[in-house]
């Protein structure tokens, strides 16, 4: 018996005749439309994140245009849209308090709209889990299109990377090492090139998890922005978004357990950002996939970091693309019992299929599991009685000798009360300190700043110290590093146990061990919390109230309360 074919949602909009009909095809057709492309064939959207206010998105009208090429060559009706684009350099207090806005930004207006499938084009990092999380929860054929890293940065003979450099090198400056100019220079000659950051920040971890996860065509995590293959990559896509559809391939049949668990190992495998953590469960909750801290750690632990990357190595994803890139990565794995290797993926065939002979031109940059760059480089999640709901720790980021220390905290309330005390010479702090930062979590800030990694005390640096323990409940640039603690949950602005830290308190990290103690004893911190007050909301009305009275912790993903789950692909009744 023949398969029924799936019936197209745009049909509903585009195949009537009566009213409705005149109204939906009537105006789409002042712009040129002829009338043959209402019959039927499948409705791709181009849910698009160009803005000038995201520079690393700012070539995503030309990859727009290839993908529309795509789309009329396999048959399809392609139809551009805009939807909420967040610029993580520009946007204040963070990028990351606008990412669930954006999310119901992207979901409502796929569903709202005669969409069959859709094309999804992302690049900064909130980008990418916005425009997941609200397909996600619609639930249709999608496709991710990554916009590719930035070429890499050149300075005076040396490479610099997006962010990593950008915080040397402002300690660097802070230190009196280089010069004002020369800083200035090293703006320029860090991003010179259309592209996102070029380290393996959080946006080339997320375009690594978009092909992990099979929602994205293999190749998508490196190929810079400017090279042409990206702009094949986008054609590709979109002649595949319009195959999806006559498949009836919808995210969930790609986002399954097995895919979160394979985006979960090439996490480790890269080096990737923490940022992962929080927008991969974020992304599971949407689709219906459980997904706890835990599962990093268990699938994380024994899985080598494998790419020599800034932050965690050498070197940057233009390198990473011409030694193979992902493909390189994932077969690794995968021929080391690593990777689910039957997830399938968007291009109809199974993630082993793509990349089981997927070659490796340069053993400096993506190194074999047998012989890794970096042992254990999975994320680690701590307990303890100051993060009782967990907290993580990015190990191959961090120092080892400082994986297990105890040490006295210096706290600091807030990031403002940071920045007025950080470079204090009577600041009493020394290099066995632990710094502790409150209030930057996800209502505290609001919106989870990429604050964690503190900024040392002038003092100390100028003394030669690199690195020190660091705890709050903030997030980190995917393009930092350091022996930092992040994601405390519960926040202090939720009434967490880092809400009750004292300057003096010892502290003990035992990465090992997966703890996080604050050595004080419970009737102590009884009598703290009997005098500590919840905060007023940061605004009373609009968008930031309604994010900080449902926003979720850290570990839970930080998606609000009433958004996990979908509702589906339904037609909306008539407009008229
Ligand atoms: Fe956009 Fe780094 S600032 S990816």
């Amino acid at each position: 018996m023949a398969k029924k074919k799936p019936e197209l949602r745009s049909v509903k909009w585009f195949g009537r005749e009566d009213i409705y009909g005149m109204i939906y095809r009537g105006w789409m057709k002042n712009r040129g439309v002829p009338h043959d492309q209402f019959d039927g064939r499948p409705v791709i959207g181009i849910c698009n994140t160009w803005s000038e206010l995201t520079p690393c998105n700012s070539h995503f009208r030309t990859i727009a245009e290839h993908v529309r090429n795509g789309v009329l060559e396999a048959g399809g009706f392609p139809l551009e849209f805009p939807v909420m684009s967040l610029g993580e350099t520009l946007l204040r207090p963070t990028a990351m308090l606008y990412r669930n806005l954006a999310s119901m930004d992207v979901e409502e207006s796929i569903r709202a709209n005669p969409l069959d499938g859709v094309v999804l084009l992302m690049g900064c990092d909130k980008t990418t889990p916005s425009l997941l999380m609200g397909a996600a929860s619609v639930d249709i054929p999608a496709i991710g299109v990554s916009g590719g890293p930035m070429l890499s940065g050149k300075y005076r003979g040396t490479e610099i990377g997006s962010g990593t450099n950008t915080w040397s090198m402002s300690e660097d400056l802070r230190a009196g090492k280089i010069t004002l100019a020369e800083f200035h220079e090293a703006e320029s000659c860090m991003n010179r090139s259309h592209g996102h950051c070029m380290t393996m920040g959080t946006a080339s971890t997320m375009a690594s998890m978009v092909e992990a996860l099979g929602v994205g065509l293999p190749g998508n995590a490196a190929i810079p922005a400017v090279d042409a293959r990206r702009n094949v990559l986008a054609r590709m896509a979109g002649r595949r978004a319009v195959e999806m559809v006559k498949e009836g391939l919808t995210l969930s049949k790609l986002l399954t357990r097995e895919a979160f668990e394979n985006a979960i190992r090439v996490n480790a495998a890269i080096g990737g950002s923490t940022n992962a953590v929080i927008h991969l469960i974020a992304i599971a909750r949407r689709i219906g996939v459980e997904l706890s801290l835990e599962d990093f750690d268990r699938l994380g632990r024994g899985v080598h970091c494998l790419v020599n990357l800034m932050p965690s190595g050498k070197y940057l994803m233009e390198d990473f693309y011409y030694a193979g890139g992902l493909p390189a990565v994932i077969r690794e794995l995968g021929a080391n019992r690593l990777l689910h290797r039957d997830a399938l993926t968007a291009n109809g065939k199974t993630i082993w299929e793509n990349n089981r002979e997927a070659p490796c031109w340069n053993r400096k940059v993506i190194f074999p599991v047998k012989k890794p760059f970096k042992k254990n480089a999975g994320i680690a999640v701590l307990r303890g009685n100051l993060c009782p709901d967990g907290a993580i720790i990015k190990p191959s980021a961090a120092t080892p000798k400082l994986m297990k220390h105890r040490g006295r905290a210096v706290v600091f309330e807030n990031i403002e009360d940071f920045h007025r005390r950080i470079d204090d010479p009577k600041l009493e702090i020394d290099r066995r300190s632990v710094m502790v930062l409150k209030n930057c979590g996800p209502k505290g800030y609001p919106g989870m700043a990429e604050v964690g990694n503190m900024p040392l005390p002038p003092k100390l640096l100028k003394r030669g110290v690199t690195d020190m323990v660091r705890i709050s409940d903030a997030r980190m640039s995917g393009t930092a590093y350091g022996t930092v603690v992040l994601h405390v949950a519960p926040e202090a602005a939720a009434g967490g146990a880092l809400a009750l830290v004292e300057n003096g308190d010892e502290i003990e990290l035992d990465v090992a061990r997966r703890r996080l103690e604050l050595l004080v004893s419970g009737e102590e911190l009884e009598r703290r919390r009997s005098n500590w007050r919840p905060p007023e909301p940061p605004l009373e009305r609009g968008y930031w109230r309604l994010y900080f009275d449902h926003v979720l912790q850290a570990n839970e993903g930080a998606d609000l309360d009433f958004l996990a789950g979908k509702s589906g692909a339904f037609v909306p009744r008539d407009n008229h």
